[in-house]
C-alpha cells in the first residue's frame, strides 16, 4: 500500500473514531459487527497542527457591517446555533464529513452563513470544524472577516504553500482556508486528482469532525459539478423574494445527481419574528 492510501485509510479510521452518532449508522465491519463509536471527548487534546495556526483578528465593526450576527453567544446567534447543532446531528447520523454549501444563484447568502457557522462552531470546543473558501471565482470570506491573506486557495490546492502556514483559527477547534483571489481554471482545479489529494492530506493532518466547503452559486458555473461528488452532502441556501421555485427545483434536481441534500436554509426573509430576532429561518428539506 502507497503513502498515500495508508493516508486515506488513517483518515477513514479517524472519521469512523471522530464522529460519535447514531450507533446504527456507518459501514459495517468484516465480520458483520458494526463499530461502536468512540465517547465524545470532554476536551481535545491541546497542541499538535492546531495550535500552531494563526489565530484570526477579528474587528467588531467588521462583525457588525458584515452580517456576523454569530459572532457572539446570544440571540442574534441562536439560528446558527441551531444551524451548527442540526447539521452535527446530521452528520453525526450519516457518517458525513464534508458538506457543500450551495445556492441557485449568486448571492444568497452563503458565505454569510459559512462565517456564522464558523462562529457557532468555535462555540462547540469539542468539534474540530475546518471552513475553506472554495469560491475559487469570486472568494469572499477573508473580506468578509477582515483578513488579509498572502495566498489564494489555488497556491495551497497546487502545493504552492502548505495548508497549514496559510489557514487561520477561530478559537481552539475552527480552521479557515481563506482565499486570496480568483483561480486561472476553477472547474478544472476543483475536480482534479491534485485537489482531491490535497484535501486527503488535510484531512489526514487536521482530522476535522466536519469539512465545509462556500461554494460558487450553482446556476453561474459548472465549478461546483466535479467538486460535488467529492462532498458527502450539501446545504442549500436559497433567499426570500429572490430564488424562485423553478430555481429551487433545478438546483435540487442537479445536487440530487451530485450528492445528498441535507437541508435547505432559507434567507433573507423580512418577516420572521419570534425569539430568534433574525430574520433567516431554517427548515429541514
Ligand atoms: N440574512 C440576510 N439578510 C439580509 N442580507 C443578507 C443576509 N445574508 C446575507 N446578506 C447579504 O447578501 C449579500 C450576499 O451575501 P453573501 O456574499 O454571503 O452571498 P453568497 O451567496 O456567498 O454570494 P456569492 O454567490 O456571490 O458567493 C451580502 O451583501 C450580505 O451582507
Ligand atoms: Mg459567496
Amino acid at each position: 500500500m502507497d503513502r498515500l492510501q495508508q493516508a486515506i485509510e488513517k483518515a477513514r479510521e479517524q472519521r469512523a473514531a471522530a464522529l460519535r452518532g447514531n450507533p446504527t449508522a456507518g459501514p459495517l465491519a468484516e465480520d458483520g459487527t458494526r463499530p461502536q463509536p468512540a465517547a465524545a471527548p470532554e476536551e481535545l487534546p491541546r497542541g499538535g497542527p492546531w495550535a500552531e495556526l494563526t489565530p484570526v483578528d477579528l474587528s467588531a465593526r467588521q462583525l457588525r457591517n458584515n452580517r456576523l450576527m454569530a459572532s457572539k453567544a446570544g440571540t442574534t446567534a441562536v439560528p446558527f446555533d441551531l444551524l451548527r447543532t442540526r447539521m452535527l446531528h446530521q452528520a453525526r447520523q450519516n457518517n458525513w464529513r464534508n458538506i457543500g454549501i450551495v445556492s441557485p444563484t449568486a448571492e444568497c447568502g452563503k458565505t454569510t452563513a459559512a462565517a456564522n457557522l464558523a462562529f457557532a462552531f468555535s462555540r462547540q470546543p469539542e468539534v474540530r470544524m475546518v471552513l475553506m473558501d472554495f469560491d475559487l471565482r469570486r472568494p469572499r470570506l477573508a473580506a468578509m472577516m477582515g483578513q488579509k491573506v498572502e495566498h489564494s486557495m489555488q497556491d495551497v490546492l497546487l502545493g504552492q504553500v502548505s495548508f497549514a502556514e496559510h489557514a487561520r483559527r477561530l478559537g481552539d477547534n475552527v480552521c479557515i482556508g481563506f482565499n486570496r483571489g480568483a483561480a486561472e481554471s476553477p472547474s478544472e482545479l476543483l475536480q482534479s486528482t491534485r485537489t482531491e489529494k490535497k484535501l486527503d492530506e488535510i484531512t489526514e493532518q487536521f482530522a476535522p469532525d466536519l469539512m465545509l466547503f462556500d461554494l460558487p452559486p450553482m446556476m453561474s458555473t459548472d465549478d461546483n459539478f466535479g467538486f460535488l461528488g467529492r462532498v458527502d452532502a450539501a446545504l442549500l441556501i436559497v433567499a426570500a423574494e429572490h430564488s424562485t421555485t423553478e430555481h429551487i427545483d433545478v438546483a435540487l434536481r442537479q445536487l440530487g445527481e451530485l450528492t445528498t441534500v441535507m437541508g435547505i436554509v432559507l434567507n433573507k426573509c423580512r418577516h420572521v419574528g419570534g425569539a430568534y430576532g433574525y430574520d433567516s429561518k431554517y427548515y429541514n428539506s
